[in-house]
């Protein structure tokens, strides 16, 4: 942190109280106070100050974390403990956290981890529709019928239709599929509901949110303030 803190809107989305424009909101309304005093918008917080939101205290115990994580085959998206391979263990960070859905064990790839329980929960609301999109390796030449099938929407048994996909056709056997559910092994059953197999997986992308290149499988970063304002919708 800057000697001089960090800004009061900055400070209150890390501590998970609101976005930052929301915290700007209640700043010009005078319903942030530091120490006793009103704050004025560009206002700065120190760690050892007391911020007051809306009349009450914020704790920095409530520090926002959002981590984009480069999870490689193996690892189990599961806080449970008594799985020897979870996700948690293998992050191994200092405070509570836990995994924004699900990839299979032997799906890579994005995966966001979070101890913010309200923007899991609208990320995987299956009304906000965010776009994940998958590379994938095929057995089988992926043809103009299959696409065509993907792009409709696909019955995979259940009682309502897959939403249609966008596909992305990278090479004979190998495209990238962008579904906005997130149904159980859905993109492994699409395929194989429209006569091909995912033989490797990887979740390339999840709403604007690419998996760079220069994150190492098995690493992970926090998110930019701009990430997490861009994801929360802002
Ligand atoms: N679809 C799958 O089939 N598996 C995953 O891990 C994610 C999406």
């Amino acid at each position: 942190m800057d000697e001089n803190g960090v800004r009061i809107n900055k400070f209150l989305s890390e501590a998970g109280v609101c976005s930052r424009r929301e915290a700007d909101r209640q700043i010009e309304a005078g319903n942030v106070v530091i120490d006793g005093k009103t704050a004025g918008t560009g206002a700065r917080v120190l760690p050892s100050q007391e911020v007051i939101f809306c009349g009450k205290p914020v704790k920095k115990e409530n520090e926002m974390i959002l981590l984009a994580f480069y999870k490689p085959a193996g690892i189990v998206c599961t806080t449970e403990k008594r799985e020897k391979d979870n996700v948690v263990d293998y992050i191994h960070y200092p405070k509570r956290i836990y995994p924004v859905g699900r990839l299979d064990k032997d799906t890579e790839g994005l995966l966001l981890i979070t101890n913010d329980g309200p923007l899991a929960h609208a990320l995987l609301s299956p009304g906000r529709h965010v776009d994940k999109e998958y590379e994938c390796h095929l057995a089988h030449t992926f043809d103009a019928h299959q696409r065509e099938l993907l792009e409709q929407g696909v019955d995979i048994g259940e009682q309502k239709k897959c939403r249609p996909a966008v596909v992305r056709i990278l090479e004979e056997k190998k495209i990238t599929l962008t579904i906005t559910e997130g149904r159980f092994h859905q993109v492994k059953r699409m395929l194989h509901a429209v006569g091909n197999e995912v033989v490797y997986l990887k979740r390339i992308r999840m709403d604007r949110l690419q998996l760079e290149d220069s994150l190492e499988k098995g690493a992970y970063r926090r998110l930019t303030d701009e990430e997490v304002e861009s994801l929360r919708g802002g």
